[in-house]
């Protein structure tokens, strides 16, 4: 069978980055971001047309310049919960900071969260781009990279050990001996590592896809690292078709060196189609989209975020682009060494820097539904990616790329027409990872 596209929903409400116009469509409710049935309606709506995935992004700080989405929003996995009970097929993807939680507490909401979803849960490990978070979490200042990764591929192993401490078969429940628990499959981890202690065990078994599948963002030397150890599915950004193949390459390459089969590492593109009835209406809508969003004091603000939330209106917007990488060291280093690098090559000032980063650059799956399926099919051929993380504006274009878009995908092969399992690892075509106490009593381990 043809190597199969996956497909994931990433819902916001009023507008995520760059959406500075998307609240005011009269099709958006002004509490999209806060209402349950809003989600819900989505995921009915992506579960219909067989998505992998509903993945829910998060943050947790802001300033009154921040996005209207980031203003009032839920909190991902109390979302999920919600949705998981209005849902039979459909992952449940949510973004929590491996920075501002602990393992056992992360541990104990996903494996809620995949028991109350019967094994369709997956944790999407971040390590927070906000460096102002550190401030609601009692630190002065956000951690370092190499901290902040280290403690992220930490509190993924402890919380992996904390999903194993019932072995499958641990509740015999049997009432005619009178043993609910086989005390011999309940295991403590008795961590002890660089950033956590940890004891367990956890008080939740494991669900039927054994573990929640982990996802990771972050694309740094030490996030594609993390992702090459831990990660089976990767939020990866946008971009040209080379710079997602390279990104492709170097994740599957870096996994494959420690070890692991890079076919269990799925790779998933954000990305906003724009489908219309004919290629000219696409572009000329995707245009007008892009007019509508383009006011420069949002963008401006925006443009502080990985600097640490950075007000740039402070400077002369025709002076050269300041010095501020110093700001970038704990938050967002990657992109903001790529806008410094091109400011200083290009000598741009603030205002063409901004512009520069900001200038019209159309989706790659703008056009009629073929244009957009054939885009799709040729970048997934040609290893950009092999899931594609969809964001929509509108209930109205998610319906219009389910009702037009994919039908061409399944009538093609690429992409399922009906659920292959009932859990998010079954549709991913990911193995469910063994527990490892019961691996060891089998190698005649203990
Ligand atoms: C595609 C993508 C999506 C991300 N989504 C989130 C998110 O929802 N919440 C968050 O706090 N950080 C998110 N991050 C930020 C990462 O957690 C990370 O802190 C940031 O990208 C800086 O690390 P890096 O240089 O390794 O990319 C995302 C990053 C990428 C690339």
């Amino acid at each position: 069978m043809a190597r199969q596209l996956k497909l994931a929903l990433r819902a916001y409400g009023v507008g995520g980055p760059g959406q500075h116009s998307l609240w005011k469509d009269p099709r958006i409710p002004k509490n999209a971001s806060i209402d349950i049935d809003w989600y819900i309606a989505q995921a009915k709506a992506a579960e219909h047309a067989k998505f992998d995935a509903l993945f829910i992004v998060d943050s947790q700080f802001i300033n009154a310049t921040y996005p209207a989405h980031y203003l009032n929003r839920l909190e991902p996995l109390t979302l999920l919960s919600a949705v998981a009970v209005h849902t039979r097929h459909i992952g449940l993807v949510g973004t929590l900071s491996s920075t501002y939680n602990s393992p056992f507490n992360t541990a104990r909401r996903f494996a809620s969260l995949d028991q109350i979803s019967r094994g369709r849960a997956g944790w999407n490990v971040v390590t927070s781009l906000d460096a102002g978070t550190s401030k609601n979490y009692g630190l002065d200042q956000h951690l370092d990279y190499a901290t902040r990764y280290g403690r992220a591929r930490e509190h993924v192993e402890v919380v992996r050990g904390l999903w194993d401490s019932y072995e499958d078969d641990a509740f015999p429940a049997d009432v005619a001996r009178d043993v609910f628990l086989d005390p011999a499959k309940l295991h403590a981890l008795d961590h002890e590592g660089e950033h956590f202690r940890v004891a367990g065990p956890l008080n939740i078994s494991r669900s039927p896809q054994g573990q929640p599948v982990i996802f990771q963002a972050g694309v740094s030397d030490d996030g594609r690292d993390l992702a090459a150890h831990v990660a089976e599915g990767i939020y990866a950004p946008g971009g040209t078709l080379a710079d997602t193949q390279a990104y492709y390459a170097d994740i599957k390459q870096r996994t494959a060196a420690v070890g692991r089969d890079p076919d269990h590492v799925l790779i998933f593109l954000g990305a906003q189609p724009v489908v219309a009835g004919t290629d000219a209406e696409a572009h000329r809508l995707s245009r007008e989209i892009y007019d509508a969003d383009n006011d420069f004091g949002r963008k401006l603000a925006a443009f502080g975020r990985g600097f640490g939330a950075y007000d740039f209106a402070q400077h002369d917007l025709d002076a050269p682009f300041p010095d501020v990488a110093a700001l970038a060291e704990r938050g967002g280093r990657t992109r903001a060494a790529e806008i410094l690098r091109r400011a200083r090559e290009q000598q741009l000032t603030l205002r063409e820097t901004v512009l520069a980063f900001t200038d019209y650059t159309p989706s790659p799956f703008t056009g009629d539904p073929r244009t957009v399926a054939d885009a799709i099919e040729s970048w997934h051929a040609q290893r950009a990616f092999d899931g594609l993380n969809l964001g929509f504006r509108t209930h109205d274009d998610l319906a219009r790329f389910v009702a037009d878009v994919v039908p061409l995908l399944q009538a093609r092969g690429l992409f399922r027409t009906e659920y292959e399992s009932d859990t998010l690892r079954g549709n991913l075509g990911l193995p469910i990872p063994r527990n490892r106490h019961t691996t060891l009593v089998e190698a005649g381990a203990r």
